[in-house]
């Protein structure tokens, strides 16, 4: 078995006036989708946001036991360059978040941010995230239009672009099909797939069904903790504990 390219051991996190995660310990397999699920407010974006440290940017929100290493790497050190591990784990939101610019801008958008201004090395960059995102053939005729005239699934498909741009080890994806009709999602599911072979994927999701359909591991979480990692099959055929059975009947939230 591979080792874990994240593993996060005995993780409490604090809000100023709440914990929302408690011993929370879970390794994900470099190559492989993992799922994160639960109700509303379980704490899934939380963990998601540790793997960046996006939750950096809320005032007194920290890790206050356990840690978390990426690549062998201690993430929560404070020497560590957070621009450069921000490049390293890319992040797709739940709404499309395409900046105000051309198609082609937003695709070279982290690239430039690096420094890279040559023309070749950025039409050879832009082209080939549009490609990983599968989003190419819709728009190699249209480089130069603003994004916003992009459908929402598309933008969510440029936002992909964009992360991959840098090439990153990991993406996080945080609900990024809960504002996409069926066809858009099943796109976006597609596309998972196929780049789960270049990159580690770990995805919140409060759809058990995508779940299902796109992930290697399901981590079920309630009120803050794990209460079950297993196969996404066997979580949802077999489950380990009685609360993961109840949240598959859809007795939970
Ligand atoms: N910025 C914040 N400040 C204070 N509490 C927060 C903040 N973000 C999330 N929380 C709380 O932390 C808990 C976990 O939230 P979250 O990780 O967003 O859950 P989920 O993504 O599973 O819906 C919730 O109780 C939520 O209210
Ligand atoms: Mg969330």
């Amino acid at each position: 078995m591979p080792s874990p390219l994240i593993t996060m051991q005995n993780v409490d996190f604090h809000y100023p006036g709440k914990q929302a995660l408690f011993d929370v310990s879970m390794d994900i397999l470099p190559r492989e989708v993992t799922a994160l699920i639960g109700p509303s407010g379980c704490g899934k974006s939380t963990v998601l946001r540790c793997f960046n440290r996006m939750n950096d940017l809320v005032p007194g929100a920290k890790v206050t036991k356990g840690s978390i290493h990426i690549a062998g790497q201690d993430i929560e050190d404070p020497k560590l360059d957070v621009i450069n591990l921000r490049r390293r784990v890319g992040m797709v939101f739940q709404k499309s978040n395409p900046f105000p610019q051309s198609i082609y801008d937003n695709a070279a958008y982290g690239l430039r941010l690096q420094g890279e201004k040559r023309k070749e090395v950025l039409d050879e960059a832009v082209e080939r995230s549009l490609k990983g995102s599968a989003l190419w053939d819709e728009v190699k005729d249209r480089l130069r239009e603003n994004a916003f005239s992009l459908s929402g699934g598309q933008q969510q498909r440029l936002c992909i672009a964009r992360s991959i741009a840098v090439q990153p080890e990991i993406l996080l994806m945080d609900e990024p099909c809960s504002a996409l009709d069926p066809i858009a999602t099943a796109k976006i599911e597609e596309l998972i797939c196929q780049l789960t072979k270049d990159y580690t994927i770990v995805i919140v999701t409060h759809n058990m069904e995508q779940a299902k359909r796109i992930a290697d591991k399901s981590a079920y979480f309630l009120l803050g903790k794990l209460i079950e990692m297993s196969p996404t099959m066997d979580l949802f055929t077999q489950p380990k504990r009685r609360e993961t059975e109840r949240y598959i009947r859809g007795e939970v939230g």
